[in-house]
């Protein structure tokens, strides 16, 4: 392997000059009390850290940064820590997905301007894996992702509780009227009680599996709870590693390669696959020039097993028990060939190599492929005239009484509409209604808001139900569960089908077949075309506006259409003078 030399490294355009600029950078470097011997030979690597008040899951952040810079200046580098937005999934509104690609855009721009040579991405907390990755491969300097770690498991009155999972499947029984207030408040303060992301097998803790399943991360990173000591170790061997991987010159084009696609696309489903990490390993593929489609998703989907037993596919055990198990290392051992061992990590090494090595402590949680949690991947992506471009549903979390269903419409314009159905206990309709919300996708929601898991009715509730079929053009948090068909592609709002549909139409729902339809005929749906208004738009201004006139549809992953690699490689150099 050939190794750079300093003067090959983009920083040294900034600090070795003998001329007025860069003695500038090298004057505002000292008045921060750094010494020439700081930097002089050294590579320099960002910190692109996403810690703020306003982000509970990356609380730790603060204080991980300074093992990550530990590991930097162990390996004879020079660590910049550049904040960024923290994406708190639990307090931005109306939605992180609306700002994913402004952080992705952020973390480029970020490393393009700086001095920088090699990058940490710190992140976890869903929507920000996925960003940090985006904008690092638009980048294209070496990096390693620091997963943030899940949150230990959450308790109350004895039981475990999931992140999102038992939210929503407690609100159910509030709203039924089974569970008091005193306890509900005793579940709120007991469902995160330490720093971390979701400790569900949620998007977070997808997007992390998936991110080292890249080879984005250093093996084992993504399974490591927060609160967990070994968290501290991981964070200064990334800083080691990264500055490594400059002088090896170990860019993300040399990582992300078709088979390092599919091997993430495979621990995904192993999984149990939140349904939001469809669209960021879509948009992530593409950002590196690989052209994922949804049916590429389906067809891997279909061969592989839900091995990982972890809520919401899995009943009972949460990401601690998944960590003490043996981690991703042992799901990736249970999968076995399914995994293309030519694929690379940020070591340099194949990922598959030492798998062989790794234990599993017990196969309950990780369990092997002749005992699966469900005999597929967690998701089906369907097709039909209510959704041309796919849609999608995880069948390892609904009722398979549903994976087969005619019913009729029940349809709502707007989340007020949709509240105020299910919050009436005397709204008509059946056990067979298929209630939609619509105008909730990219442009519609805006940002494609998680309104996907539509609670369920009181006037089902009442009936002991607790499950139907929904369907929208939204997306669902990855710890929800439900006959909840998502990411109907196009969306209402830009006159996808799914504007077209009335209630009481019959809507046919077939997962085996893959199928989902709106029982209506082509004539009456040409009429109901000519006859549609479309809704004003949401923006007038600013980023908004932004959004809405260059954000794609679900099935393109969300990216903005002016970042698609197809418009050429970004230019890496800034013109210093
Ligand atoms: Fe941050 Fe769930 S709220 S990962």
């Amino acid at each position: 392997m050939t190794r750079k030399t300093y003067d090959q490294l983009r920083s040294s355009r900034w600090f070795a000059p003998d001329d007025q600029r860069s003695s500038g950078h090298r004057s505002r470097t000292m008045q921060m009390g750094y010494d020439p011997a700081d930097w002089e030979e050294k590579p320099v690597i960002a910190i692109i850290n996403t810690w703020s008040d306003a982000q509970p899951c990356h609380a730790h952040f603060k204080d991980r940064v300074e093992w990550v810079k530990r590991g930097i200046l162990q390996a004879g580098g020079f660590p910049v820590e550049l904040p960024a937005m923290s994406l708190s999934e639990s307090w931005v509104k109306p939605t992180t997905m609306l700002y994913r690609n402004m952080l992705a855009m952020e973390t480029e721009e970020l490393l393009r301007s700086h001095p920088v040579d090699g990058a940490v991405l710190m992140g976890g907390c869903d929507k920000t894996t996925p960003a940090l990755i985006m904008g690092a491969i638009s980048m294209g300097l070496p990096f390693v992702f620091l997963p943030a770690g899940p949150m230990l498991r959450g308790n109350y009155a004895g039981k475990y509780l999931g992140s999102g999972t038992d939210m929503f499947k407690y609100w159910d029984e509030r709203r039924a009227g089974t569970i008091t207030k005193e306890e509900w408040m005793g579940m709120e303060a007991g469902i995160a009680r330490s720093y971390g992301h979701c400790m569900t097998m949620g998007t977070a803790s997808t997007m992390t599996a998936i991110a080292e399943a890249m080879g984005l991360s250093l093996p084992g990173a993504s399974s490591i709870p927060a609160a967990d000591a070994n968290h501290q170790r991981m964070s200064t061997q990334c800083g080691r590693r990264a500055v490594e991987m400059v002088w090896e010159d170990l860019t993300p084009e040399k990582i992300i390669t078709p088979v390092a696609v599919e091997n993430a696309v495979t621990v995904a489903m192993a999984t149990g696959c939140s349904t939001n990490a469809i669209i960021h390993l879509i948009a992530m593929a593409r950002r590196a020039g690989i052209p994922l489609e949804l049916d590429d998703l389906d067809r891997i989907g279909r061969t592989t097993p839900v091995l990982a037993n972890i809520r919401p596919s899995g009943t009972q055990y949460l990401m601690e028990d998944f960590f003490y198990a043996g981690g991703i290392r042992a799901l990736m051992k249970q999968l076995g060939d399914k995994l293309d061992p030519s694929a690379i990590t940020v070591t340099g090494r194949p990922l598959v190599e030492g798998l062989e090595d790794v234990k599993i402590f017990n196969d309950d949680v990780i369990r092997p492929l002749s005992n699966p949690v469900y005999h597929e991947g967690s998701l089906a992506v369907l097709k039909g005239n209510l959704c041309p471009d796919g849609a999608v549903i995880k069948p390892a979390a609904c009722d398979p009484k549903f994976h087969k269903h005619v019913g009729p419409a029940l349809v709502a314009d707007s989340y007020p509409e949709i509240k105020k159905i299910i919050d009436d206990p005397d709204y008509p309709m059946t056990p067979d209604t298929v209630l939609v919300l619509r105008n909730a996708g990219p442009q519609g929601g805006p940002g494609m808001p998680e309104w996907g898991m539509i609670p369920m009715p009181k006037a089902l509730l009442k009936l002991g139900l607790r499950d139907m079929v929904r369907l929208s053009d939204a997306r669902m948090s990855g710890t929800s569960f439900g006959a909840c068909v998502l990411h109907i592609a196009p969306e209402s709002f830009v006159g996808g089908p799914l504007a077209l549909l009335k209630t009481g139409d019959l809507v046919e729902l077939d997962i085996p077949a893959r199928r989902l339809q709106m029982l209506v005929s082509d004539e009456e749906l040409a009429q109901r075309r000519e006859d549609w208004v479309a809704p004003t738009p949401h923006y007038e201004r600013g980023y908004g506006l932004m959004f809405s006139k260059h954000i794609e549809q679900a099935d393109k992953g969300c990216d903005f259409d002016f970042l698609r690699t197809e418009h050429g490689r970004p230019v890496d150099e800034p013109v210093i003078y």
